[in-house]
């Protein structure tokens, strides 16, 4: 808790899996809960991937929600079905995906032009027994207004909160924020809201809550993500870091089985947010290097360097 505003981190696809949350929660901490990265159906299926992320065995954080893409209900009610299976009882529902080969399925964020489907997929969803949800969603799709009609839908699930991310889908996670817009919302929305966006600093979190005394939590992304120190800067330390880094390493290698140019590309999907203030030169040796006895030495200097 900060300034009594919960912090909750941020699901983001191919970054915040469960060794990410795990080591980001045992060496850093701060958060008071995590989310998964969106679940969705393949070809009938939930992917395998997605159900090890999520598996209880394998997730350490004291508060962890999955998360599922908003999508055709039948494929909603078969996901929170086998979560529900898996001992879940909190699911968070994403109607915020901005990823157009997504959203333009009327998926995520491309759904809240769609009000009926929204009702058909809340209202499924809200005949299955035993769970409660949270919807993360932005202000609507290609206009900032179209929550006025998918807010009083969310009745029939009551929501424990709603996280907002001021933008519009086709504003994907650029441009302004709209803080008016989520004044607006905050109006209207007698469910807790979560604020969601750009939270890059503890200073940042303390003007939410000067702005925005009625929010009761603050969701943040790639601010934890670029610095997982963010919210304890006295953890701020080269050995942290390493340790951080060390880690997900050991983490990958033992689960990526496609050699080394997958485990290179994994890793270097990190530094494409993590420690951006490091010194450019070393984290353009990490980006440049072509194996991982390059790779592994462009880090060490790059720790060397904190
Ligand atoms: C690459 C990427 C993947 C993301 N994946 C998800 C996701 O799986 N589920 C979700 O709800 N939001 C996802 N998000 C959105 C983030 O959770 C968050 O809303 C967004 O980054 C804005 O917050 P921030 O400015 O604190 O990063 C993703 C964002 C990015 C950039």
């Amino acid at each position: 808790m900060i300034n009594n505003l919960k912090i909750l981190a941020a699901p983001v696809q191919g970054i915040t899996d469960r060794h990410w949350r795990n080591a980001h929660n045992e060496i850093f901490g701060g958060v008071n809960g995590y989310y998964s990265p969106f679940m969705r159906i393949e070809r009938g299926e939930m992917r395998k991937r997605d159900l090890a992320d999520v598996n209880p065995a394998s997730n350490t954080v004291s508060h962890f929600t999955p998360q599922v893409l908003a999508c055709q209900p039948q494929d909603a009610v078969k996901m929170v079905g086998t979560l529900k299976e898996m001992g879940y009882n909190e699911i968070d529902i994403n109607l915020g995906c901005p990823f157009p080969p997504i959203a333009l399925h009327h998926k995520g964020s491309g759904l809240l032009q769609y009000p009926a489907e929204v009702e058909a997929m809340l209202n499924a969803l809200a005949s299955i027994e035993g769970i409660s949800y949270s919807v993360k969603m932005r202000l609507g799709w290609d206009n900032p207004g179209q929550w006025r009609l998918i807010l009083p839908l969310m009745e029939v699930i009551n929501p424990l909160h709603i996280t907002i991310h001021p933008r519009t889908g086709r504003q994907q996670y650029k441009g302004e924020l709209d803080l008016d817009g989520f004044s607006a919302i905050l109006k209207e929305c007698h469910y807790p809201l979560v604020y969601n966006g750009g939270v890059k600093t503890l200073d940042d979190i303390d003007k939410i809550n000067e702005q925005f005394p009625e929010v009761k939590a603050v969701m943040i992304g790639r601010g934890l993500i670029e610095d997982p120190a963010m919210l304890c800067p006295e953890k701020a330390l080269a050995a942290n870091y390493r340790e951080f880094h060390s880690r997900l390493l050991a983490a990958y290698e033992s689960q990526l089985n496609g050699g080394e140019h997958q485990l290179l590309t994994k890793m270097k999907s990190l530094w494409d947010y993590f420690l951006p203030t490091a010194p450019r030169k070393a984290l353009k040796a990490i980006k440049k290097a072509t194996s991982m006895a390059k790779y592994n030495t462009a880090v060490s200097e790059l720790f060397l360097s904190l």
